[in-house]
């Protein structure tokens, strides 16, 4: 899709020094990690790494378990480029800013956009610890990417790229992972939500709940990207089991589960 800029792409700063500090590095696809997800960065050979706080217009990420790096990176063959933490659009009520890794990585160029995230379960056939595939979203956040950027009425369906979604089968059975599929609900947080509001997402068709992720994808399918999501299934969300929920739970699981989103993301990332 070619888009007409209505507007300076914010963040042109940023993608310029990462042009910069990255020059001659092509990068195949770009991956978001979620919270608790950074373990992935062990399993990959870092090539060029910067702190988002040294690079010039980009938003802040204050999150614990967002370590805020940005890495260009080899996985096999291909070479990606790797988002360690976000920022979320509660931490500055920028849809912008929740979306910059999609527009940054659009704006270097890069085809496929993988967008990882922490949620909780809203379906009861789902168990801590799985991955969900992310079918698609309902964007509640009562904000859309594309009118902050002055957009034009677009159709982004669908916004999950089904040839991407049957590659990352392919990839969970070579490597042995129950991939489960699923509808994101993703809210602006950061408050978790409330036993009837969990009832409600529940009967509007919602698989997992979280606070990320709709607004880099809408963002990135506009702009022509593949979007391809996966939702590591951290805790059931509030009122579905008695226990208290909590950001250090998240991140826990997060990391236990490392191995196993590590070997999905390696085995997609090298089929593509
Ligand atoms: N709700 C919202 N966001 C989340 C959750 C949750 O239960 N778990 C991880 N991120």
């Amino acid at each position: 899709m070619k888009i007409d800029r209505p507007v300076e792409w914010p963040f042109e700063e940023s993608t310029g020094y990462l042009r910069e500090k990255f020059a001659g590095k092509n990068h195949d696809i770009a991956v978001v990690l979620g919270s608790g997800l950074g373990g992935f960065t062990r399993h990959i050979a870092e090539e060029a790494t910067l702190s988002t706080a040294d690079i010039p217009g980009y938003p802040r990420s204050t999150v614990t378990g967002h370590s805020g790096r940005i890495i260009s990176a080899r996985v096999t063959d291909k070479r990606v480029l790797v988002f360690s933490g976000r920022v979320h659009y509660y931490e500055s009520a920028s849809t912008l800013d929740a979306a910059v890794t999609a527009m940054v990585s659009h704006s270097l160029g890069i085809k496929t956009i993988v967008l990882t995230n922490a949620a909780g379960i809203l379906n009861e056939n789902f168990y801590p610890g799985d991955l969900m595939l992310v079918k698609d979203q309902l964007n509640l956040t009562s904000r859309d990417v594309l009118a902050d950027l002055h957009f034009p009425v677009v159709n982004v369906d669908p916004i999950y790229s089904e040839r991407m979604a049957r590659l990352m089968y392919e990839a969970s059975e070579k490597a042995g992972i129950n991939l489960k599929a699923g509808t994101y609900v993703g809210l602006t947080g950061p408050s978790y939500e409330t036993p009837a509001e969990v009832r409600m997402y529940r009967r509007l068709g919602g698989d997992a709940v979280g606070m990320s992720t709709v607004h880099e994808a809408i963002f990135a399918r506009a702009a022509g990207m593949d979007v391809v999501g996966i939702s590591c299934l951290t805790n059931y969300s509030t009122g579905i089991t008695s226990e208290k929920l909590s950001h250090a739970e998240v991140t826990e699981i997060g990391a236990r589960v490392d191995n196993k989103f590590s070997s999905l993301l390696t085995a997609f990332i090298s089929s593509l």
